[in-house]
């Protein structure tokens, strides 16, 4: 099976596959990858056309990420995942990145076992679902304040501790395409807790979620809550936190679907995932 690097020409694609998995995804999000990564995106061909994608991104050069590991229904079973899975560690490992991560569905999972990714900590994807009326008049919030740039550059600052590597580039390009559900929660200018989200194809999403205490937590859930005003909202939080896992139940958020964290390699950089709440999403870390 052919694999190629993957350009922007192949989003469309992309967006076919990641459709088929029912996943939120959107070309804003194939864009990220392919700007933040454009020699380390892989997609397979078989018949001219694009049967399977992986996608990597680096964060310093301390870990990078794999997602985006799709295969057309069609071509399953044939080895296609596996292919693109080891070219892209190939290619990371020849950039000498120590660590590579990755959050695995469970249908992914054993391929990644197989190709000596241990876990990590399990995650859970929690879905809100409403009548759009509903929306935006919840909890009676105005219009979102606009985040200064000083603080925006000091919420990417605090992040760096909590992910375990500097993703300013992403969290910019997230707050840029939807200033509305980024949030912050601070005391005496000590940054306590921050928030992003996305619209996706058919949810908007959470995440992250980071708060110190239940009180900032319950506050940035809210707030991303009343600022959505789509009938469908994503979050995939940690599940050993219980605040998050508490106040979503709260909140009417039902499970959907389990993932888990893993990595291959060195994880010298775990980040302090008891501070998250939540994830940016599989498919960035
Ligand atoms: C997960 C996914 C990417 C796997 O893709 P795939 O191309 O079917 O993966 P592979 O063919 O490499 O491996 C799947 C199975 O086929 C087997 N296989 C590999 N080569 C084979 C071959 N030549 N002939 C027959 N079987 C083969 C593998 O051993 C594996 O078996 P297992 O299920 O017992 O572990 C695909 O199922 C998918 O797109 N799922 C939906 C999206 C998703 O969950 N992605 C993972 C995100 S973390």
């Amino acid at each position: 099976m052919p694999l190629r690097t993957m350009t922007m020409a192949d989003i469309p694609a992309g967006l076919r596959l990641k459709e088929i998995a029912g996943w939120n995804q959107t070309a804003a999000d194939w864009k990220r990858f392919l700007e933040a990564s454009p020699e380390g995106c892989f997609v397979a061909e078989e018949d001219e056309r694009v049967c399977g994608t992986a996608t990597t991104i680096s964060f310093e050069n301390r870990f990078a990420w794999v997602g985006m590991v799709l295969v057309d229904p069609q071509y399953r079973g044939r080895g296609i995942g596996t292919q693109l899975l080891k070219r892209a560690i190939e290619y990371l490992d020849g950039l000498k990145i120590p660590a590579i991560k990755l959050d695995a569905t469970p249908q992914g999972k054993p391929l990644y076992e197989k190709l000596e990714f241990v876990c990590e900590y399990e995650i859970e994807r929690w879905t809100l679902r409403r009548p759009p009326s509903e929306a935006a008049k919840v909890y009676g919030f105005g219009a979102a304040v606009p985040l200064s740039p000083e603080l925006l550059e000091s919420i990417c600052k605090a992040d760096q501790e909590v992910f375990g590597a500097d993703r300013g580039f992403l969290l910019k390009s997230l707050h840029e395409d939807a200033p509305e559900f980024t949030a912050e929660v601070g005391n005496d200018g000590r940054i306590e807790g921050y928030a992003f989200g996305r619209r996706g194809s058919f949810a908007d999403h959470l995440g992250p979620w980071m708060a110190k205490d239940a009180t900032g937590a319950c506050q940035l859930l809210e707030r991303f809550v009343a600022h959505s005003s789509r009938g469908v909202q994503t979050v995939d939080y940690l599940k050993s936190n219980a605040i998050a896992g508490d106040l979503l139940r709260s909140f009417g958020f039902c499970f959907s679907r389990s993932l888990t964290r893993m990595y291959r390699g060195s994880n010298d950089h775990p980040g302090r995932s008891e501070l998250l709440c939540a994830i940016l999403g599989p498919e960035f870390g």
